[in-house]
């Protein structure tokens, strides 16, 4: 078996690999391996363990070759997957969920915590020397305690972040295709029966949907113009959800309060990209997952998901089941 890994990651799921005795090749690298390169490393390859910066289509499988079996991603989203040409090819995508959950929804809240109490801003104020004295009007923040938290998406990163409000006392309303009653009985969450009724009355709107066609640009100049003036909005899902000329307009013109990124469209952020000379912007580097633990745990699930289909059991955490069926793995 040979198995193709695309970049440095932790190296406790490669080393379970390379305990197989399997043929394993890594791209050893922090930066994005060059399609072109990769094409050619998957030729052959009976698993790929991808990242989410690999877009997985049907040129990235015909270079690969009929006896790919899966394709594990190093994250919990898959919108790099073109998961109808893997499931006609039978080939099985993994992806990384439960693990990340209350890592991705704790860096979240610290960008709620943050944009609400003006940290980045006041750091680089003592770090400018201009702390000369308690001021009564120096940065005044909003209030999270008994806010409103506005969730556009309550499944598994959406249901810690509303976790996490109790402790703060905070009423939490939420919009998801799938209503939760369980949700709304145990906890007293609010269902809205829309995206715009959760904008109206939010003090803290935190995106947590898949990216797909249907969320492309969910949060557009409209939307924005629906949320209240000491708003902030939160997005730790993927960037295009929002509409990023539409987000400076409103950041800039006061429409919205601020916003906490960690998720930007493009990625990485252009550095012309107005968005970077706003104040009330706090952008982060997509790292919602980063910590020691948690990759470690991502890193362990995609090896194990590989070893599963490769020793023709089911995988953990696959996300197109007609392929585990179709290779005889249900
Ligand atoms: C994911 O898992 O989808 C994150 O965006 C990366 O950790």
């Amino acid at each position: 078996m040979k198995v193709f890994i695309t970049r440095n990651i932790p190296d406790i799921g490669p080393a379970k690999l390379r305990a197989s005795g399997w043929e394993i090749d890594q791209w050893h690298s922090d930066d994005v391996i060059p399609r072109a390169t990769l094409l050619e490393k998957v030729h052959g390859a009976d698993a790929v363990l991808s990242l989410l910066t690999e877009r997985i289509d049907a040129e990235l499988l015909d270079a690969a070759g009929s006896q790919l079996k899966v394709v594990a991603n190093l994250a919990v989203g898959f919108d790099n997957f073109v998961v109808s040409e893997m499931t006609k090819r039978h080939v099985i995508g993994t992806n990384t969920p439960d693990v990340l959950t209350d890592t991705t929804a704790d860096l979240a809240w610290a960008l709620l915590m943050s944009t609400a109490r003006m940290l980045p801003q006041a750091q680089k104020y003592v770090h400018d020397g201009k702390w000369t004295t308690w001021g009564p009007l120096l940065f005044r923040g909003q209030d999270i305690h008994h806010a409103t938290l506005g969730l556009i998406g309550v499944g598994r990163i959406g249901a810690a972040m509303a976790r996490r409000a109790s402790g703060f006392e905070m009423k939490v309303v939420y919009y998801d295709a799938y209503r939760r009653q369980d949700l709304e009985e145990k906890y007293g969450y609010h269902y809205a029966s829309s995206v715009e009724a959760v904008l109206l009355q939010a003090d803290f709107v935190s995106v947590h949907t898949p990216y797909m066609p249907e969320t492309h640009h969910l949060i557009n100049a409209d939307r924005l113009k629906m949320m209240k003036s000491t708003a902030i909005l939160i997005n730790s899902a993927r960037g295009p959800i929002v509409d990023p000329k539409a987000l400076y307009d409103a950041l800039h013109n006061g429409t919205i309060w601020a916003a906490g990124l960690d998720v930007t469209s493009p990625e990485p952020i252009h550095m012309d990209d107005p968005l970077l000379s706003l104040e009330n912007c706090l952008i982060v580097p997509h790292i919602a997952s980063a910590s020691m633990q948690t990759r470690d745990n991502m890193s362990e699930l995609a090896a194990d998901n590989i070893i599963n289909v490769l020793t023709h059991k089911a995988p953990k955490t696959p996300v197109n089941k007609d392929a585990v069926v179709a290779q005889g793995l249900a």
